[in-house]
């Protein structure tokens, strides 16, 4: 590598000024926490989907499409979420704008690097023919796409892999995407960016699923997940902590060493919704052993669970699930919620053994399968001629579209806020407090550059930068 400080300096005084980033998040026991403040993260969020689930196309990648995710950017900063999750993303395509503009917004993202494309997932009844090539292209062009950006908090390696249609050694194949993930972020990544699981709310197996992905392996200690998503619709209308089952995960997870988060939540049963769950996720007790989770979904599509109407590219509607929802957020105590608990980040995963998975239907063994060569290939070089995301600057603060509410009322005065660095995003409440305002130290702004340190005056997204020189 041929390294110049004079083009690094120059491009890091060019950013100043229009971009802002978030301090990247890390995993600490249980809890998600701050690399920068070390306050604790909680997950609060929704599943951005437009477009729906059903089949691939181009169009349904979220964050190709940059006027979209300004409009959904601003609206979810009046909602007052912290974090996205995107399942459709096609790596080949640009999604350097919309990733900056949710940087900018001080909103994560949790991103899944299978899509519904022929070779873009595992098959679950055949795991074997589709751990290839083929399928690391789709995987590993997903991390070379986001790579460079601050606000990836991670990266799901599967989502509902593991059922009842799913053959008895899927868990071996699905541990296996995360270790070669989390080997090829090692290698090609200037910084860690944790790598998990999304489980169905299968009650029978779900314990072994978490067992399975959370415990340690002396001979390949890279493959254990670094966090675990669950999608629950067990809290339905006027539910309580005790009938929707929520008092059992809570206890089935108190013991668990890695953050747990709902993927998806938010029954809708019972409309329109009214979020009731969200003060019992958020509550005393289950915040020991959940970070939060995101509620599904941004869009209403044809199975009605939107908060927002796409009316057409120029109008769009927030329902009333959407006031519901931001209702919920706004009595949310924000310095209980971003309190760490140090019982909670010195905790250690057992070693992996048979006797840990409780149902004789799961798979109790951890002999997972070697990465084909050519992957391996791939693990150690970086994945070839792959497009690799940089962040933009983020310029345009106001909306083309019209936007109303429920009642048919036009919201007017709205636009986009860039964030200062190291701020992020969160619910607006009287209860709420924008906490890590203010907050970073001088020393998150000072940078080495091979041992010698510079100062950055707070430009996070520069190491980023300094990757896309490289
Ligand atoms: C959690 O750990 C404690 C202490 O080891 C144990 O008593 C309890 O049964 C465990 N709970 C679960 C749900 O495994
Ligand atoms: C910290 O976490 C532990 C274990 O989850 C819990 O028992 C304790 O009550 C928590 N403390 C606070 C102040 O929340
Ligand atoms: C937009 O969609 C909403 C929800 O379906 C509907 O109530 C409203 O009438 C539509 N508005 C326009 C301008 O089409
Ligand atoms: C704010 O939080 C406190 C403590 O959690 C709670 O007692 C109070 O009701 C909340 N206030 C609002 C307006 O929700
Ligand atoms: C690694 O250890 C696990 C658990 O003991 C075992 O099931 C697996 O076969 C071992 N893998 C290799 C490659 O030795």
């Amino acid at each position: 590598m041929v390294f110049s400080y004079g083009r690094v300096l120059t491009a890091a005084f060019a950013l100043m000024g229009t971009a802002a980033a978030v301090s990247t998040l890390e995993v600490d026991g249980k809890d998600f926490v701050n690399s920068n403040t070390k306050e604790r993260f909680q997950i609060i969020g929704v599943d951005y989907q437009p477009g729906g689930e059903s089949g691939f196309s181009a169009k349904k990648d979220p964050l190709s499409q940059p006027d979209a995710c300004l409009r959904d950017a601003t609206l979810m900063q009046q909602l007052g979420i912290n974090t996205i999750r995107v399942y459709n993303i096609e790596p080949t395509l640009d999604h350097n704008e919309c990733a900056s503009i949710f940087d900018a917004a001080g909103i994560y993202m949790i991103l899944d690097v299978n899509s519904p494309y022929s070779t873009g997932s595992l098959n679950r009844a055949k795991p074997w023919t589709s751990y290839n090539a083929g399928y690391y292209e789709q995987v590993f062009g997903v991390i070379e796409a986001f790579k460079a950006f601050d606000n990836v908090l991670g990266f799901f390696a599967g989502n509902e892999v593991i059922n009842e249609d799913a053959t008895y050694s899927a868990p071996a194949y699905v541990r296996a995407v995360v270790r070669d993930m989390k080997q090829y972020i090692k290698n090609n990544v200037d910084r860690t960016i944790p790598v998990g699981y999304s489980a169905a709310d299968v009650r029978d197996i779900l314990m072994d699923t978490a067992t399975y992905f959370e415990c340690t392996l002396s001979n390949s200690t890279e493959s254990s997940a670094d966090f675990f998503g669950l999608n629950s619709y067990s809290w339905c209308g006027d539910a309580t902590y005790t009938s929707s089952g929520y008092n059992v995960l809570t206890e089935d997870f108190s013991n668990a060493t890695l953050p747990v988060f709902f993927s998806e939540y938010g029954c809708n049963e019972v409309t329109p919704r009214t979020f009731s769950e969200v003060q019992a996720l958020y509550g005393e007790d289950m915040t020991q052993a959940f970070s939060g989770g995101l509620v599904y979904e941004w869009t209403q599509e044809d199975n009605n669970y939107g908060l927002v109407n796409i009316n057409s590219s120029s109008v769009v509607t927030t329902l009333v699930d959407f006031d519901n929802l931001k209702k919920q957020f706004n009595k949310l105590d924000m310095d209980r919620i971003s309190t760490a608990n140090s019982t909670q980040t010195s905790i250690s995963a057992p070693e992996c053994a048979a006797d840990l998975i409780t149902s004789s239907d799961f798979y109790n063994a951890w002999d997972l399968p070697a990465a084909p060569s050519k992957v391996s290939d791939y693990i150690k070089s970086g994945l070839p001629d792959a497009p690799t995301g940089s962040v933009v600057s983020v310029t345009s603060t106001s909306l083309s579209q019209t936007v109303y509410d429920y009642t048919g009322a036009q919201i007017t005065g709205l636009t986009f806020k860039i964030l200062s660095d190291d701020e992020s995003a969160g619910p607006s409440g009287t209860n709420s407090s924008s906490s890590s305002t203010g907050t970073s130290t001088s020393t998150s702004n000072a940078a080495m550059i091979n041992g010698a340190p510079l100062a950055l005056g707070g430009i996070s997204g520069f190491f980023m930068l300094l990757a896309s020189l490289m």
